[in-house]
């Protein structure tokens, strides 16, 4: 970590699509579900690499909206992962000051994995050293259609008036209110897309495509990406 400077310009959120694990399977030889397996390896290396270099977010795609189209198997195995990686690592986010937050429709989750997520969150809720926003059955769509529906809700009730509606109260109403805006936004895997992630919030973010897959992803690597975003010029539509 000392070839690098990276205390100035540091990103205050880091977001990440944690892609490739079934493709880093098939190159072992192994089944998909191990590549998820090695993937959950990557999810703890990237935690604790962001939370000691004071990283103040940091938001990893675990499940979309899409992801329940897979394999029931598949689904069970993903299910499986991060219950095991509740258990496991409470204690352990408690003791670092990480606080665990979840975004996305979890009304979809299996009541057991819901409460057990809702249980860490609520655990960890006095951590001040990072979050770790996990997005589950999580869809920038539906995201924003929910806030839309919450301000018309709000709008009928006489709370709210139209012309109110800004940038502002929209970020307030979405799931993430109340966290910056990422600053980067990563993507392993080496597809080019933005797959229905932070679809409002990735606004003015930095975009790093990596070809690596996402269970090869090393904190090297993501040195690099950060010491990167610190030589570029973000203007955010101005001229400097
Ligand atoms: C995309 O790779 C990855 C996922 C759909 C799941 C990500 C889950 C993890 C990294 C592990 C569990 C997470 C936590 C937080 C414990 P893919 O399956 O689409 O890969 P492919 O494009 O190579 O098939």
């Amino acid at each position: 970590m000392d070839e690098f400077d990276i205390k100035p310009l540091l990103p205050r959120h880091i977001a990440m699509i944690m892609d490739g694990n079934g493709r880093w399977a098939e190159q072992h030889g192994k089944l998909r579900v191990k590549g998820h397996e090695a993937g959950a390896q990557t999810v703890d290396k990237m935690v604790s690499l962001c939370a000691e270099i004071g990283i103040e977010v940091l938001t990893l795609y675990a499940f979309s909206s899409e992801n329940w189209e897979r394999p029931a198997l598949e689904v069970a195995a993903l299910m499986r992962l991060l219950r095991h990686y509740l258990k496991r690592e409470t204690k352990r986010l408690m003791e670092q000051g990480i606080r665990l937050r979840a975004i996305g429709r979890l009304d979809r989750l299996d009541p057991k994995v819901r409460k057990e997520l809702e249980d860490a969150c609520k655990k960890t809720a006095a951590g001040k050293t990072m979050t770790l926003n996990l997005a589950i059955s999580y869809g920038g769509r539906d995201e924003i259609c929910d806030a839309v529906q919450t301000i018309c809700r709000r709008v009928q009730a006489g709370e709210l008036k139209c012309d109110t509606i800004d940038d502002k109260l929209m970020t307030s109403h979405l799931d993430t209110a109340g966290l910056p805006d990422p600053d980067i936004m990563i993507r392993t895997g080496g597809e080019y897309r933005i797959s229905n992630f932070l679809l409002w919030q990735l606004a003015y973010a930095e975009l790093y495509f990596s070809d690596t897959l996402w269970p090869d992803f090393s904190k090297d690597e993501l040195l690099q990406i950060i010491n990167d975003f610190q030589q570029r010029e973000r203007r955010f539509g101005r001229v400097l």
